[in-house]
């Protein structure tokens, strides 16, 4: 996701400053190579020997240390910058980076890049909402840095409200997101994710192994690439993600309703929920009792949501998923047609590492004009960014 990306990550001196460590390890784990500027009071918090160790990178402590300066030089920093980090960022730093500032390594090396500005913010509540701090924000806001706002909750100060740093995986989401052009800017993407739950009695439900994944990894590609992503999700275990609408459903009846009523404002649909094809005739008011040895359910088919999609006059850019587990390419071809799709994702499911409820994926992209482009294992996160740079190159031949 990173990969090869050079970013400056700049710690100033506050108690969250040991989570700068952790932000440190994501970006290091991503691919990217990080060099870490600390301020002096930084350095009180957490040692630059900590951050060296993980960098594998000097640590620059000191505009006046000339080995520092020799081997790396702020100038050279500045401009090798793909992307700027300050977490945790004090009101100081934010004042000082507001007014023009530049009187140390930190300071002088942001004033001299030209790379984006993410700044993660923590502080004590009041000096957060303090309008002098406020100003200062809203100037750099307006000079283009970015903020990843700080969350609401008991601070080391004692007092509780916002000002606790955003966790280091926000402040990573937000990087990634800093660092992806915005291929769909400007349009409203809708993304299904996850099982739907059939109800048979107020106990029990039919379901499948549907983790969310897939379909979460797309609305996080979706929104790095500056769509406004509406995210239609059954049932999982998975936090929503930061920046998406996320509208909870639990059955195939419930997400169908949710999809229809906003497929009107969509520019793509993607359906990688795992929808259940049928469900019980009738819901059982009362838990079923134990009695005969055999008990039969009888199911009916549940509307097929992507079908009635691609019976709209006017229809989004559609792209179903098939999971199969015998004919692969034939049966998501037919999936294609029937459902009059612009693409369909077919993943093996029958492969261990693939398709429900594991981290990687491996599929093939079949398109409208027969063309198909082959995609190795990989994390469902990296497919989601190879599907969404697909729809976004075949939007932009329309
Ligand atoms: O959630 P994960 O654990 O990460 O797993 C990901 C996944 C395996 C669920 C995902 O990659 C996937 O393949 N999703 C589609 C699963 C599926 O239901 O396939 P299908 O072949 O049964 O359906 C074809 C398409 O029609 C799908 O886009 C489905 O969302 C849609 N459909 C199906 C039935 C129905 N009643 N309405 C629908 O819209």
């Amino acid at each position: 996701m990173l990969k090869g990306k050079q970013i400056v990550l700049g710690v100033t001196g506050g108690i969250a400053a040991y989570k700068a460590v952790e932000l440190l390890r994501l970006l290091t784990k991503a691919g990217a190579h990080v060099h870490v500027i600390m301020t002096r009071a930084a350095c009180e918090f957490v040692t630059p020997l900590t951050f060296q160790t993980l960098s594998m990178n000097p640590v620059m402590t000191s505009l006046f240390n000339l080995i520092a300066e020799r081997e790396i030089g702020h100038i050279s920093l500045a401009d090798r910058a793909d992307l700027f980090i300050i977490a945790p960022a004090t009101a100081n730093i934010i004042g000082k980076l507001a007014g023009g500032i530049a009187d140390d390594m930190l300071t002088t090396t942001v004033m001299a890049t030209k790379a984006k500005v993410l700044i993660a913010p923590a502080m004590n509540v009041n000096m957060y909402t303090n309008p002098v701090y406020r100003d200062n924000e809203e100037r750099l806001r307006r000079l283009g840095y970015l903020f990843v706002p700080p969350e609401k909750g008991e601070l080391a100060c004692g007092w509780e409200g916002e000002g606790k740093l955003a966790t280091p995986e926000s402040i990573f989401e937000e990087a990634v997101a800093a660092l992806t052009p915005k291929a769909l800017a400007g349009l409203t993407v809708m993304v299904t994710a996850g099982p739907t739950r059939e109800e048979i009695d107020p106990v029990r439900f039919i379901s499948n192994h549907s983790s969310g994944k897939m379909g979460y990894a797309l609305a996080m590609a979706a929104r790095r690439r500056g769509s406004r992503v509406i995210l239609v999700s059954g049932p999982v275990a998975l936090a929503a993600p930061a920046g998406v609408e996320l509208v909870s459903v639990e059955s195939a009846a419930e997400m169908r309703a949710a999809v229809m009523a906003r497929a009107g404002d969509c520019s793509v649909v993607i359906k990688a929920a795992a929808v259940a094809d049928y469900r019980p005739i009738e819901r059982n008011g009362a838990k079923i009792k134990k009695q005969a040895a055999e008990l039969t359910l009888q199911l009916v088919r549940n509307p097929d949501i992507l079908a009635e999609l691609g019976r709209l006059e006017r229809r989004p850019f559609l792209v179903g998923f098939a999971a199969e587990t015998n004919n692969l390419e034939a049966m998501a071809t037919k999936k294609l047609k029937e459902k009059n799709l612009d693409m369909i994702v077919a993943n093996d499911v029958t492969q261990a590492d693939a398709g429900f409820n594991v981290d990687t994926n491996r599929a093939w992209l079949l398109f409208r004009d027969g063309s198909r482009v082959e995609c190795p294992l990989m994390s469902k996160h990296e497919l989601a960014a190879v599907i969404l740079e697909h729809i976004a190159a075949e939007l932009a031949k329309a």
